[in-house]
């Protein structure tokens, strides 16, 4: 491991100049300024020693204006104050990730990548075995694996592209964005485990990938989440105007409260379900470990369009409740067409029915989530366990192949 004392030691004569001990070193930035400029200026002096090539990069270096580079930086060149900080339409420079003003975001971003895994880690011979047998699984079980790798496969897809395109850029605050890009990464994770399983299993990848244009219950979904992408994807697209702005709420409550809050809760619970009686236990647990990753996503979606309300009472009205609601309803409708579909006859314990008050349950939440009132009164959670896997900080896996609160691979050694 490196240590400052070593390099103390080696380098202690070059690093102190004589003298230097007793006097009180000025590390202003306009000494370290003047500096600083001496030596660049002297290193871009050409040499006899430099080619033609070296001497015109130096040469269009000395056209380089820095004020009209940084010009094209999102926000103002100033120092920021926590107070500018806002959620949408922030002046202040974005690439200043501190002062924080959301330290939420900021935790969610630690604890997202002190939960990182990868799929190659989860063993999946058990579940190639079974796949494989001929009589390990019944048919309406081979349908919800099936089903379920052929929709998550493109809906993770769905959602890095609405980040990646869409959302970065119009949140205008540098510790979202930082959760942001993680959130990337692992929704990149996520596509990766489905096609884990798919390539261990054998499936059929054109199939399996393609069924979001094949089979109607999976068309709907990713069709109902594009049309929340299309306006904000549009690189002319800003917000800063009321409508603008509301149509950038309607994209988070979309795709945070429908497609990650309502749209993979039938697939989880019935892979996880699975999992439990001992099937598919691989599958599983990469479902497992993304439904962790997932709840977390939800969590700070919820927290970004709280603070924008905040931010932004204006926009909150009326019609943009109403809608609010309308597009939870729906996606909680679609979702039960898609439990139907899955489940045409009651399988591992549970049936459509029960998931539709599943459901109802989840999209109750997702309304009072966000300052909505419920729309399914008086109904109950039919599978608790799910609100157990879902915060999995200190327990154990349930199938209890391995502890799986582990952190990032290792630490950086130089031995
Ligand atoms: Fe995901
Ligand atoms: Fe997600």
């Amino acid at each position: 491991m490196l240590s400052w004392d070593e390099f103390d030691k080696e380098d202690g004569d070059l690093a102190k100049p004589a003298g230097a001990a007793a006097t009180v070193v000025d590390m202003s930035l306009e000494k370290l300024d003047k500096d600083g400029n001496a030596a660049a200026h002297e290193a871009r002096a050409v040499s006899d020693s430099d080619s033609a090539a070296v001497a015109r990069a130096k040469a269009a270096l000395d056209q380089l204006d820095i004020a009209e580079g940084l010009a094209e930086l999102e926000g103002s060149s100033a120092r920021v104050a926590v107070d500018e900080k806002r959620m949408i339409n922030c002046r202040a420079d974005l690439n200043q990730l501190v002062p924080f003003k959301y330290d939420w975001a900021w935790q969610k971003y630690l604890d997202g990548c002190a939960n990182h895994w990868m799929p190659q880690e989860v063993n999946m011979n058990a579940d190639i075995a079974l796949w494989k047998s001929t009589d390990g699984l019944t048919e309406d079980e081979r349908r919800i694996v099936m089903r379920n790798l052929g929709f998550f496969s493109t809906a993770d897809s769905l959602v890095a592209n609405n980040l990646a395109l869409a959302v970065y850029r119009l949140i205008t605050n540098p510790e979202c964005r930082q959760y942001i890009l993680r959130q990337a990464f692992e929704e990149a994770i996520h596509t990766h485990a489905y096609q884990y399983c798919i390539e261990s299993l054998g499936m059929d990848e054109g199939a399996i990938f393609n069924m979001y244009h094949e089979i109607p219950s999976v068309a709907k979904k990713a069709a109902w989440g594009l049309k929340y992408t299309r306006a904000i994807s549009d690189p002319q697209f800003n917000t800063g105007t009321v409508e603008t702005d509301k149509e950038l709420l309607r994209n988070l409550i979309a795709y945070y409260c429908v497609l990650e809050g309502i749209f993979f809760y039938c697939g989880f619970t019935q892979i996880l379900s699975m999992g439990r009686r001992n099937k598919m236990t691989g599958v599983a647990e990469q479902f497992q470990y993304i439904l962790r990753d997932e709840s977390m996503h939800l969590n700070f979606g919820i927290d970004v369009i709280n603070q924008i309300k905040i931010e932004n009472p204006h926009l909150w009205d009326a019609a943009l409740k109403d809608e609010a609601t309308q597009m939870i309803l729906q996606g909680t409708q679609l979702e039960i067409e898609y439990a139907r579909d899955t489940m045409p006859r009651g399988v591992l314990g549970m049936n459509a029915a029960m998931m539709e008050d599943y459901l109802k349950f989840i999209a109750n939440r997702r309304l009072t989530q966000i300052g909505l009132k419920e729309e399914y009164p008086g109904t109950t959670n039919p599978f608790p366990w799910m609100s157990e896997i879902m915060d999995l900080k200190k327990e154990k896996n349930f199938f209890e192949t391995r502890v799986i609160e582990y952190q990032t691979g290792g630490a950086l050694s130089w031995d």
